[in-house]
């Protein structure tokens, strides 16, 4: 099978949803700082009617109804989600209940689980699976469903909640080009569900372990598409990405390359003790070494700090390269910092072409800077930090609109849909471009804290199946659902999450939110019985 990818796409998200002006009245936060400072408009919440489960069966149902795709034809599912109300038993085999009337049980695939990263994990399963000897010809879907849902506090106005089902085959209109995917993964402590509810989450940690990942994941994907030959050329939206990268570094204060150290003459990192720094060096060097606990009071953090130097991708690739840039949102300020941070690498990378660098030495130059990158999470982005930051932000602004923006939609709106918000995303890209994505590459970023993180590409393809760039933008009518919603106040958000609380891990009980607010079609939590078995019904 050739081309194999994303064939269609339905997203959902529940029907209730909080302003973050109103969120920043009623928790008595500075004017602007949910809005401009974390860039979100709205956030959806789901009440006791809805859960990870529910959400991920009326995705699937719908996706299979808008495509009119038989059951009997699906061999393979998925789920990425990390709220999942059972630890033994899978959202799949809920979603297996959808079969019955097909009489088809022959349905590989189960639950796929690391923060935000399972649906990536899952997708790369499906395709791996179409692509392999035991394809048996039919087709997979991967459903992405979570709840974000964090205690009073900072991290509040960063919840969400959605859902996104995919159908994954051959031929498909979003492709997935074989060998572009970098991945970076790596032990942290950033955010973790230990217990209750709601995560432990150091949000600072978190930041720098998301910016940290993509910086690695950005640069290892250029190495790897130079080397496969995938330029493109040239930048499709027109804008110089070069010129714009050399702009950022002058407005930021970068060092010219003259000023810098010859990377080829650095050390690489010594084995300090800590378990990435040994990885790197590993990597570096092709020898083994023994693991080294990490000393307690250290954390991993990721190359979060604009101190740092950025690490070195390829001259032979780069933005120019990559038409689209669709990114895990956490929220959308962490976003476009993220897609700031790539210009300096791009102009490192062009800097160093002229003096051909090995692969070798370039993993030196990334293992010297992740050691150099470890610190203690309290520590403060020096002053000149944030004056580069400022100056990338500001040199990359048009760029940013031009390749960022039109994915979006959903995460300003929604929030953090954790497994589903790069694919939420990426359907806001769909409905945005149409077929307009024909010809064009798009970059993903996949983030899950603990930490998984890749970077990949999908090219957008003229289909003569059912399956279109157009039919795919026109059923996922994002801006009319949207509109469709109902404003609840901040008061009713904290009724809804305090609900939840209470609820978490009880038996025999039926939810109270009335069956009005949901949409026809809309799965629902109908009871939970002493068993603690949850039937669901779909209105
Ligand atoms: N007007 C405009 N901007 C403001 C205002 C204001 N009145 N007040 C503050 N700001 C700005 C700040 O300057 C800051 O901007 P900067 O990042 O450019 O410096 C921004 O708003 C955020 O303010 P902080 O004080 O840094 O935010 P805080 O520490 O309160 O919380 C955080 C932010 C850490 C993201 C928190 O919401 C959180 O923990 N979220 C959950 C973790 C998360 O989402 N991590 C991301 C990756 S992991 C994942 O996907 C779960």
């Amino acid at each position: 099978p050739q081309h194999v990818g994303i064939l269609a796409i339905e997203v959902y998200f529940p029907t209730h949803f909080v302003t973050q002006t109103a969120l920043e009245q009623q928790t008595g936060a500075a004017r602007g700082k949910f809005t401009e400072g974390l860039g979100q408009i709205e956030m959806a919440f789901c009440t006791d009617r809805e859960d990870a489960t529910s959400m991920g069966l009326t995705a699937f149902k719908q996706l299979l109804e808008s495509y009119s795709v038989p059951f009997s034809q699906i061999g393979r599912l998925e789920v990425g989600s990390e709220s999942g109300e059972d630890r033994g038993k899978s959202i799949k085999s809920t979603l297996m209940s959808l079969f019955a009337g097909s009489g088809n049980t022959d349905v590989e695939g189960v639950d796929c689980l690391n923060a935000c990263y399972g649906s990536t994990a899952a997708l790369q399963n499906a395709v791996a699976w179409v692509e392999s000897s035991n394809w048996d010809g039919r087709l997979a879907v991967v459903v992405a469903s979570d709840i974000a849902i964090y205690p009073p506090g900072p991290a509040r106005p960063t919840g969400g909640a959605g859902a996104v089902a995919m159908l994954i085959g051959p031929n498909a209109p979003l492709a997935l080009e074989p060998g572009m995917c970098a991945t970076h993964m790596e032990h942290t402590y950033d955010f973790y569900k230990p217990h209750g509810v709601f995560p432990v989450v150091n949000g600072r940690s978190s930041i720098a372990c998301y910016l940290g990942a993509l910086e690695k994941c950005y640069a290892r994907l250029c190495r790897k598409a130079a080397s496969l030959g995938r330029q493109a050329g040239q930048s499709n939206t027109g804008l110089s990405l070069s010129s714009l990268a050399t702009k950022a570094a002058s407005l930021a204060g970068l060092a010219s390359p003259e000023t810098q150290q010859d990377p080829s003459q650095q050390q690489p990192a010594k084995p300090s003790g800590t378990a990435a720094a040994e990885g790197s060096s590993r990597s570096a060097t092709g020898s083994s070494v023994n693991l080294v606990a990490e000393p307690e009071s250290a954390e991993v953090v990721g190359l979060s700090s604009m101190d740092e130097a950025p690490i070195c991708g390829s001259p032979g690739f780069g933005l120019g390269d990559v038409d689209y840039i669709v990114m895990h949102a956490p929220y959308h300020k962490i976003v476009r910092k993220g897609f700031a941070r790539l210009l300096p690498i791009d102009r490192l990378s062009q800097e160093m072409g002229a003096q051909a660098m090995s692969e070798a030495q370039i993993l030196n130059r990334e293992a010297s800077v992740v050691h150099g990158a470890r610190r203690e999470v309290s520590s403060k982005p020096s002053n000149a930090s944030k004056e580069m930051e400022r100056g990338l932000l500001l040199a990359s602004s048009d760029a940013f609109e031009a390749k960022v923006q039109p994915s979006m939609l959903l995460s300003q709106h929604c929030g953090n849909m954790y497994a589903a918000s790069l694919y939420a995303s990426l359907a806001s890209l769909l409905e945005a471009r149409g077929s307009e994505l024909e010809g064009k590459r798009v970059m993903l970023f996949a983030y899950g804290s603990g930490l998984a993180s890749s970077a990949f590409t999908l090219v957008g393809r003229p289909t003569s199946s059912a399956f279109t760039l157009q039919r795919l933008a026109g059923q996922v009518d994002l801006r009319a659902r949207l509109a469709a919603r109902l404003e609840a106040n901040p008061a009713d958000f904290d009724a809804a999450l305090q609900r939840l609380t209470d609820r978490f891990g009880a038996h025999s009980f039926m939810p109270e939110a009335p069956l009005a607010d949901l949409l026809p079609g809309t799965f629902y939590l109908h009871s939970i019985d002493e068993q603690y078995k949850r039937k669901y019904c779909r209105k």
